[in-house]
């Protein structure tokens, strides 16, 4: 989807329109390399007012309208913050872990982790608008030292850092990341919004309003039935 797309649905969401943004304002940060040392060591304050998150995006009176690396797989839709909540409950995620999320959209998921559980962590994002978006947001919420979105294909990044993987993609873009999360370090969860991965079962799950979390460790030996 083109990112003029892509914003109109995160305008959308955020109700609202960056109307009256003062083009020297304009930025646009180019995408880091995922570097946990890296994450623990941005403590650079923001060059911008933190009052308005679209002033560092492409949405920017003079901003370079990027386009994503390719078609996204999967259209941006938020998770709602109670199931942000449930799903970082099912994790359990606390401060010694490193949260990937694959999709991240507007970062919410790291973001929230960040700030309740003081959990570091990384947004894999497709979209440079919504990378930028959520760059902006975790600055202003004051975790900017401990989250990095990086713009990147979820199918290409390295994910060998994380402790914990969360998804809110398709079913059929899970099971096509299966291999790569079953490859991960053993104890490694994965936490999915709404969609499951067929017979690699859940070891947990739980309603959240209409939505489902569901909750896998990556087992210490594959299944049978899950190797390729
Ligand atoms: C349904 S949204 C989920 C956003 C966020 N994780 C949440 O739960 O609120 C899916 C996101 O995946 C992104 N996306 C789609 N294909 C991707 C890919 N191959 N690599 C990285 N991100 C991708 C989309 O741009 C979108 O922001």
């Amino acid at each position: 989807m083109a990112a003029a797309a892509l914003a109109c649905l995160v305008l959308a969401a955020c109700g609202g329109a960056p109307a009256d943004i003062p083009a020297e304002r304009a930025a646009t940060p180019e995408s880091d390399p995922v570097e946990l040392d890296a994450i623990q060591a941005d403590t650079t304050p923001p060059a911008v007012p933190l009052s308005d998150p679209w002033a560092t995006t492409s949405l920017a009176p003079g901003g370079e309208q990027r386009e994503p690396l390719r078609e996204p797989d999967v259209i941006y839709h938020p998770t709602p913050d109670e199931v942000v909540a449930q799903m970082l409950d099912i994790a359990d995620v606390g401060p010694g872990d490193v949260l990937y999320d694959l999709g991240a959209g507007d970062g919410r998921i790291n973001i929230t982790a960040a700030r309740e559980h003081g959990t570091r962590g990384v947004g894999i994002e497709i979209d440079p608008l919504l990378v930028d978006y959520a760059r902006h947001v975790a600055a202003e919420a004051g975790v900017g030292h401990l989250v990095n979105f990086v713009e990147d294909d979820m199918f290409e990044a390295d994910l060998s850092q994380a402790t914990v993987v969360t998804l809110y993609l398709l079913p059929d873009l899970n099971l096509r990341l299966r291999p790569k999360l079953l490859s991960l370090a053993p104890g490694t969860r994965i936490v999915s919004h709404n969609y499951h991965m067929d017979d690699w079962r859940p070891d947990e799950s739980r309603q959240v309003g209409e939505s489902v979390v569901y909750l896998w460790r990556v087992p210490e030996e594959i299944p049978a039935h899950l190797r390729e």
